[in-house]
């Protein structure tokens, strides 16, 4: 198993562990029992994720004489609404839950962020715990503690750094998610790789063909040692950073490279565009601007577009899209750090990335 410790120099007590391995989910019970997070429970999670994983995760508890209560959302980005944090907040307290207890975060990036935040704001702060069940949240959403909730279509605009007390990576999970929502999910490992470790890049150039087995009912059979590989190494780039600046003032916002173009994106789509496509065509425009500036070679930016296909992600604006419409967008964007002005994240070749 890989233990990732990620350590906050001034908030040891924000400290925590990310463990990761196949099947790690089982062990749950005993690292709940070991380290006390709460005295009670409460699984946050979508309905969808609750028939195929939460209501086993509940007898897992229960058997183990944890108490375990559940609380499920329709799935979906609108989910992430101020009407569900009350609606779980009220059952919360008709439950009797209170600050010695544990949110369970159960999900995909969505149910992070809900559940991440009703453990910021609740009762001015509880436990919480994230299990994430889609890649992208593996790699990207339950790691450094950032939630956030959508104000009808301002995306994330509400929200909170809420540090979990400990993440739980079971990459088996993904044997029940789409193709397309691996993808989905590949496209920050992709980020991560072009703008911050080349030789990640080597490997995901060589390895994200291998992830799909070539068998008949492929759909759902992944390469798990791929996988694994794949999710151990973007946890530990992401974490280095998040380590350093874990409130986003600084070397953080390098986690935004392709965001710029790929927040206007999505919000452009009516966030009808998933945000791992909306990345990956803003990795795209913002290397075509780089390599128009002459501070990236066009050959890299051809490479990180042609891995972007490889993998099965869009790699230019749909039609209904046009460029002039981003500027707008990307001219309210909230990570701006003077208003009107665009920040980029830059990258000068691949996994070495400029700050400005
Ligand atoms: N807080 C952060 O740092 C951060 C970072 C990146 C993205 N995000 C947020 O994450 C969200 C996107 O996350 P996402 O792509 O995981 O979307 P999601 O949570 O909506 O999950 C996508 C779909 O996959 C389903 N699903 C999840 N796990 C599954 C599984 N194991 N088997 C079958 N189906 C499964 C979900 O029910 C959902 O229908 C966005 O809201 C974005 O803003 C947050």
């Amino acid at each position: 198993m890989s233990k990732i410790k990620l350590k906050f120099k001034k908030r040891t007590n924000e400290s925590y562990i990310i463990y990761c391995e196949p099947n790690i989910v089982n062990s749950i019970p005993k690292y709940l029992h070991k380290h006390k997070f709460g005295k009670r429970y409460c699984v946050i999670t979508d309905n969808k994720i609750q028939k195929i994983h939460g209501n086993n995760l509940q007898k897992l508890l229960k058997q183990n004489n944890i108490s375990a209560e559940i609380i499920s959302v329709a799935p979906g980005e609108d989910a992430k609404s101020l009407e569900n944090i009350k609606k779980i907040c009220e059952k919360l307290i008709k439950l009797g839950f209170n600050r010695n207890d544990c949110i369970i975060a159960l999900g995909g990036g969505v149910i992070g962020d809900l559940a991440g935040f009703v453990a910021a704001i609740f009762m001015r702060g509880l436990a919480y715990i994230q299990i994430p069940t889609s890649l992208l949240a593996m790699v990207d959403s339950s790691v450094g503690g950032k939630t956030g909730i959508n104000l009808e279509e301002l995306k994330n605009i509400l929200g909170a750094f809420k540090q979990p007390k400990a993440v739980f990576i079971d990459s088996l999970f993904l044997d029940t998610m789409p193709k397309a929502e691996i993808q989905n999910g590949l496209a920050e490992c992709i980020k991560y790789g072009a703008s911050l470790d080349k030789r990640f890049f080597k490997y995901l150039e060589k390895n994200i063909p291998l992830i799909y087995k070539p068998e008949k009912d492929s759909e759902y059979n992944y390469n798990q040692k791929v996988l694994n590989k794949i999710i151990e190494i973007s946890i530990r780039l992401k974490s280095r950073v998040v380590q350093i600046d874990n409130k986003e003032t600084g070397l953080r916002r390098v986690l935004n490279y392709g965001h710029t173009f790929g927040h206007a994106i999505e919000a452009a789509s009516k966030h009808k565009i998933p945000h791992g496509h909306a990345i990956s065509i803003g990795m795209c425009l913002i290397n075509e601007k780089l390599v128009r500036d002459k501070i990236l070679k066009n050959k890299d930016a051809q490479r990180i577009k042609q891995l972007l296909d490889n993998t099965g992600l869009p790699t230019s604006l749909p039609d209904n899209i046009k460029k002039s419409d981003l500027l707008t967008l990307m001219k309210s964007d909230k990570k701006n750090k003077n208003r009107g002005q665009i920040n980029f994240v830059k990258i000068k070749k691949i996994g070495d990335f400029i700050l400005e």
